[in-house]
């Protein structure tokens, strides 16, 4: 009998894991959508952000910029494309448990553990905290329980009370993992720690509402996470209240507006009304940018997509001036 973070951690990540065996690929061709696979205006928007950070901590140099759980490093190629201002000083590092050695790719390295200082750093975290493995409690009259997986199956086990706050006949993601894993980052005081990901802001949320537990393979919802151990991704909507700290909150439509994505999308129409008879490439990527920002802020997708940003945080060693 497995309780379902380990039923979970071996789907994903053992030696035939989702993940580890190279199965999961973020992407087109993929099994799942992630807002920097939409296209390059993501990278650009979040190029601003990270000029905002660098200028507000003194410009430093180095200035580096961890992407945790970056799957194919498609987010970094995509900030390393915009070239926002703090490129003249930032290392990209890409990080993730799935890859077993350094690459390095133009300018771009990619690793499977964190450096061991986070000083004058910014920690990206985009769909991380939904796939670090979670635990399935619930809630009856009775007192509580948890899912545990025994020969294909559910079993549920008495526990003493986890600590959320929810409706009996109600169950939820307990979700410790991710809270370790935002605290040990916390601990260490990067600049800002930024996630995205999909959730609510509460666990009573998640718990009304069900449909928080999710299966991808090919693009597409399954809904047995137990059917196939090790062909599906398996995650959760995460729950803010679960996660330590303060962190400001917003969607991801709000983010992105607060970064300028309409005037980049009206930018994006005037280049392309202006070379639409005789279109360059840079005609083609400006028009792109109208069709990305309305992925990027569907409300009914990721647009939604809760945005948290942990900001402490000033700069930890006297930084040189880029
Ligand atoms: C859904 S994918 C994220 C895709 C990517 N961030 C994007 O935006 O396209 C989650 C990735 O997180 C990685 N991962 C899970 N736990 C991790 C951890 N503790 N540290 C680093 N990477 C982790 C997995 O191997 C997987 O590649």
């Amino acid at each position: 009998m497995e309780r379902f973070d380990d039923y979970m951690e071996r789907c994903l990540y053992g030696p035939e894991g989702f993940y580890s065996s190279g199965t999961g690929i973020a992407g087109r061709g993929g099994d799942f959508i992630t807002s920097p696979e939409v296209g390059p205006l993501f990278g650009v928007l979040l190029g601003r952000w990270l000029d905002g950070v660098w200028n507000e901590a003194g410009r430093p140099n180095p200035f580096p910029v961890l992407d945790v759980g970056t799957g194919p490093g498609t987010l970094l190629r995509g900030l390393k494309l915009a070239e926002p201002e703090c490129s003249a000083a930032w290392d990209l590092i890409g990080i993730d448990r799935s890859v077993d050695s350094v690459k390095e790719d133009d300018g771009i390295r990619i690793q499977p553990e964190m450096p061991s200082s986070l000083d004058n750093s910014v920690v990206l975290a985009n769909e991380l905290l939904d796939n670090l493995p979670f635990r399935i409690v619930h809630r009856s009259s009775a007192g509580w329980s948890e899912s545990f997986v025994s020969d294909g199956q559910f079993i549920e086990q008495p526990i003493d009370d986890p600590g959320l706050s929810i409706d009996p006949g109600t169950s939820a993601p307990l979700l410790r993992n991710a809270h370790d894993w935002v605290a040990s980052i916390l601990e260490r005081k990067p600049l800002r720690l930024l996630s995205l990901d999909y959730g609510t802001a509460t666990t009573a949320e998640l718990a009304e509402r069900g449909g928080w537990l999710r299966t991808y393979r090919s693009h597409s919802r399954g809904d047995d996470p137990l059917a196939d151990p090790g062909a599906w991704d398996i995650t959760t909507d995460v729950a803010t209240d679960q996660l330590p700290g303060s962190p400001l909150v917003r969607v991801q439509s709000e983010f992105l507006h607060d970064l300028g994505i309409d005037e980049l999308v009206a930018e994006g129409r005037a280049r392309w009304t202006e070379k639409a008879s005789a279109p360059d490439m840079d005609a083609f990527r400006m028009r792109s940018r109208i069709g990305e920002a309305e992925a990027l802020v569907d409300p009914a997708g990721l647009g939604s997509w809760i945005v948290l940003e942990w900001r402490q945080m000033t700069p930890t060693t006297d930084p040189s001036v880029a």
